[in-house]
Protein backbone atom coordinates (compact mmCIF):
# COMPACT_ATOMS: atom_id res chain seq x y z
CA UNK A 1 0.00 0.00 0.00
CA UNK A 2 2.66 2.90 1.41
CA UNK A 3 5.43 2.95 -0.77
CA UNK A 4 7.70 3.60 2.15
CA UNK A 5 11.20 4.24 0.27
CA UNK A 6 11.03 8.07 1.36
CA UNK A 7 9.07 8.07 4.56
CA UNK A 8 12.11 9.66 6.34
CA UNK A 9 11.62 13.05 4.05
CA UNK A 10 7.22 12.54 4.64
CA UNK A 11 8.04 12.41 8.30
CA UNK A 12 10.45 15.24 7.98
CA UNK A 13 7.83 17.84 6.07
CA UNK A 14 5.05 17.01 8.76
CA UNK A 15 7.94 18.03 11.23
CA UNK A 16 8.63 20.83 9.45
CA UNK A 17 5.55 22.16 7.89
CA UNK A 18 2.72 19.75 9.66
CA UNK A 19 1.84 17.99 6.27
CA UNK A 20 3.08 15.77 3.84
CA UNK A 21 1.14 13.76 0.92
CA UNK A 22 2.12 10.48 1.23
CA UNK A 23 2.23 8.21 -2.31
CA UNK A 24 -0.05 4.87 -2.05
CA UNK A 25 -0.07 1.95 -4.58
CA UNK A 26 -3.02 2.84 -7.04
CA UNK A 27 -4.58 -0.72 -7.12
CA UNK A 28 -4.52 -1.11 -3.48
CA UNK A 29 -6.50 2.07 -3.62
CA UNK A 30 -8.84 0.42 -6.24
CA UNK A 31 -9.54 -2.59 -4.61
CA UNK A 32 -10.33 -0.37 -1.32
CA UNK A 33 -12.72 1.80 -3.31
CA UNK A 34 -14.64 -0.97 -4.57
CA UNK A 35 -14.83 -2.69 -1.25
CA UNK A 36 -16.60 0.61 0.26
CA UNK A 37 -18.49 0.74 -2.69
CA UNK A 38 -20.03 -2.74 -2.25
CA UNK A 39 -20.69 -1.89 1.82
CA UNK A 40 -21.77 1.39 1.19
CA UNK A 41 -24.35 -0.62 -1.16
CA UNK A 42 -25.56 -3.45 1.68
CA UNK A 43 -26.19 -0.28 4.14
CA UNK A 44 -23.01 -0.98 6.33
CA UNK A 45 -22.44 3.28 6.30
CA UNK A 46 -23.49 5.79 8.95
CA UNK A 47 -24.25 9.09 8.53
CA UNK A 48 -21.28 10.29 10.73
CA UNK A 49 -21.70 11.86 14.57
CA UNK A 50 -20.49 14.79 15.97
CA UNK A 51 -21.91 15.45 19.95
CA UNK A 52 -24.90 17.79 19.54
CA UNK A 53 -28.22 17.51 18.24
CA UNK A 54 -28.42 16.01 14.60
CA UNK A 55 -29.65 18.90 12.95
CA UNK A 56 -26.90 21.03 13.52
CA UNK A 57 -24.49 18.03 12.90
CA UNK A 58 -25.72 17.78 9.74
CA UNK A 59 -25.20 21.61 8.74
CA UNK A 60 -21.47 20.97 9.67
CA UNK A 61 -20.35 17.64 8.24
CA UNK A 62 -22.79 15.58 6.13
CA UNK A 63 -20.88 12.48 5.03
CA UNK A 64 -21.64 8.94 6.12
CA UNK A 65 -18.56 6.31 7.55
CA UNK A 66 -17.67 3.01 8.11
CA UNK A 67 -15.13 1.85 11.06
CA UNK A 68 -12.79 -0.45 9.44
CA UNK A 69 -11.90 -2.36 12.42
CA UNK A 70 -12.37 -6.15 14.06
CA UNK A 71 -15.99 -5.19 14.39
CA UNK A 72 -16.19 -5.09 10.77
CA UNK A 73 -18.60 -7.44 9.03
CA UNK A 74 -16.49 -10.41 6.70
CA UNK A 75 -13.27 -8.13 7.07
CA UNK A 76 -11.46 -8.46 3.72
CA UNK A 77 -7.82 -9.60 3.40
CA UNK A 78 -7.14 -6.10 1.75
CA UNK A 79 -8.89 -4.13 4.89
CA UNK A 80 -6.62 -6.25 7.14
CA UNK A 81 -3.52 -5.82 5.20
CA UNK A 82 -4.26 -2.09 5.38
CA UNK A 83 -4.90 -2.13 9.04
CA UNK A 84 -1.12 -3.72 9.24
CA UNK A 85 0.31 -1.42 6.93
CA UNK A 86 -1.25 1.73 9.22
CA UNK A 87 0.56 -0.43 12.50
CA UNK A 88 3.73 -0.21 10.85
CA UNK A 89 2.88 3.41 10.09
CA UNK A 90 1.92 4.10 13.53
CA UNK A 91 5.60 2.24 14.60
CA UNK A 92 7.06 4.47 12.53
CA UNK A 93 6.03 8.09 13.33
CA UNK A 94 6.57 6.54 17.05
CA UNK A 95 10.48 6.19 16.34
CA UNK A 96 10.58 9.30 13.93
CA UNK A 97 9.01 12.12 16.40
CA UNK A 98 10.16 9.65 19.96
CA UNK A 99 6.49 10.14 21.06
CA UNK A 100 4.59 7.21 22.36
CA UNK A 101 1.52 6.28 19.97
CA UNK A 102 -0.80 4.34 21.69
CA UNK A 103 -3.53 3.46 18.72
CA UNK A 104 -5.03 4.67 15.48
CA UNK A 105 -8.43 4.29 14.44
CA UNK A 106 -9.97 4.64 10.54
CA UNK A 107 -13.18 4.56 8.85
CA UNK A 108 -14.17 4.67 5.40
CA UNK A 109 -15.91 8.09 4.45
CA UNK A 110 -18.74 8.81 1.58
CA UNK A 111 -19.64 12.06 0.85
CA UNK A 112 -22.15 12.12 -1.63
CA UNK A 113 -22.80 15.19 -4.02
CA UNK A 114 -22.82 18.70 -2.13
CA UNK A 115 -21.58 17.00 0.46
CA UNK A 116 -18.90 18.24 2.67
CA UNK A 117 -17.31 19.01 5.89
CA UNK A 118 -16.96 22.26 7.38
CA UNK A 119 -13.57 24.09 9.05
CA UNK A 120 -12.61 22.14 12.18
CA UNK A 121 -9.88 20.59 14.13
CA UNK A 122 -9.52 16.94 14.79
CA UNK A 123 -8.14 18.38 18.39
CA UNK A 124 -8.50 20.56 20.66
CA UNK A 125 -7.55 21.51 23.63
CA UNK A 126 -9.81 19.41 25.45
CA UNK A 127 -9.72 16.53 23.20
CA UNK A 128 -6.67 16.09 22.25
CA UNK A 129 -5.80 12.54 22.19
CA UNK A 130 -5.36 12.54 18.22
CA UNK A 131 -1.76 13.29 16.99
CA UNK A 132 -1.94 12.80 13.84
CA UNK A 133 -4.66 12.69 11.19
CA UNK A 134 -4.72 10.91 7.48
CA UNK A 135 -6.84 10.56 4.49
CA UNK A 136 -6.49 7.52 1.56
CA UNK A 137 -8.14 9.09 -1.03
CA UNK A 138 -10.22 6.80 -3.37
CA UNK A 139 -11.29 8.48 -6.35
CA UNK A 140 -10.36 7.58 -9.57
CA UNK A 141 -9.45 10.92 -12.37
CA UNK A 142 -10.73 13.33 -10.24
CA UNK A 143 -10.97 17.10 -12.09
CA UNK A 144 -10.72 20.59 -10.99
CA UNK A 145 -14.40 20.74 -11.22
CA UNK A 146 -15.25 18.10 -9.31
CA UNK A 147 -14.12 20.40 -6.50
CA UNK A 148 -14.07 18.44 -2.54
CA UNK A 149 -10.54 19.53 -2.06
CA UNK A 150 -9.45 19.15 1.58
CA UNK A 151 -8.16 22.72 2.44
CA UNK A 152 -5.74 23.18 5.71
CA UNK A 153 -5.47 26.42 7.49
CA UNK A 154 -2.82 28.11 9.81
CA UNK A 155 -4.98 31.05 10.82
CA UNK A 156 -6.43 32.58 7.53
CA UNK A 157 -4.06 31.66 5.23
CA UNK A 158 -4.37 28.22 3.24
CA UNK A 159 -1.81 26.02 4.18
CA UNK A 160 -2.98 23.47 1.55
CA UNK A 161 -5.26 22.67 -0.90
CA UNK A 162 -5.79 18.77 -1.80
CA UNK A 163 -8.13 17.35 -4.48
CA UNK A 164 -9.11 13.84 -3.67
CA UNK A 165 -7.62 11.93 -6.29
CA UNK A 166 -6.44 8.18 -5.97
CA UNK A 167 -2.59 7.03 -5.46
CA UNK A 168 -2.50 9.65 -2.59
CA UNK A 169 -2.92 9.97 1.59
CA UNK A 170 -2.42 12.80 3.22
CA UNK A 171 -1.09 12.83 6.64
CA UNK A 172 -0.86 15.84 8.81
CA UNK A 173 -0.59 17.17 12.34
CA UNK A 174 -4.25 17.08 13.63
CA UNK A 175 -4.18 20.21 15.88
CA UNK A 176 -4.09 21.65 11.55
CA UNK A 177 -7.59 23.44 10.50
CA UNK A 178 -9.10 22.07 7.94
CA UNK A 179 -12.14 21.34 5.89
CA UNK A 180 -13.72 19.39 2.86
CA UNK A 181 -15.13 21.58 0.35
CA UNK A 182 -18.16 20.89 -1.05
CA UNK A 183 -17.65 17.78 -3.71
CA UNK A 184 -19.10 18.11 -7.28
CA UNK A 185 -19.02 14.23 -7.55
CA UNK A 186 -19.42 11.22 -4.62
CA UNK A 187 -16.19 11.22 -2.85
CA UNK A 188 -14.29 7.90 -1.04
CA UNK A 189 -12.16 7.82 1.55
CA UNK A 190 -10.21 6.21 4.09
CA UNK A 191 -9.86 8.62 7.28
CA UNK A 192 -8.37 8.30 10.29
CA UNK A 193 -5.76 9.07 12.97
CA UNK A 194 -3.19 8.07 15.00
CA UNK A 195 -3.69 8.77 18.87
CA UNK A 196 -1.69 8.74 21.65
C1 LIG B 1 -12.41 14.26 8.83
C2 LIG B 1 -11.80 15.03 7.73
C3 LIG B 1 -10.89 15.08 5.49
C4 LIG B 1 -11.08 14.49 4.13
O1 LIG B 1 -13.08 13.24 8.55
O2 LIG B 1 -12.22 14.66 10.00
O3 LIG B 1 -11.38 16.13 7.97
O4 LIG B 1 -10.38 14.94 3.19
N1 LIG B 1 -11.69 14.48 6.49
O5 LIG B 1 -11.92 13.61 3.95
MN1 LIG C 1 -10.99 16.33 10.09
Amino acid sequence: MLQTIYLETHLQEIADHGWSVLPIDHQWAQSLAEIARARQKQNEFKTASLAGSAELQLTIRNDQTLWLDAKLNDQLKIEQETLSKLADLQQQLQNFFRIHLSEFECHYAYYETGHFYQRHFDSTEFNNKRIFSFVIYLNDKWQAHDAGELVGYIGQKELFRLPPQIGKMILFRSDIEHEVMPTNRPRWSVTGWFRK
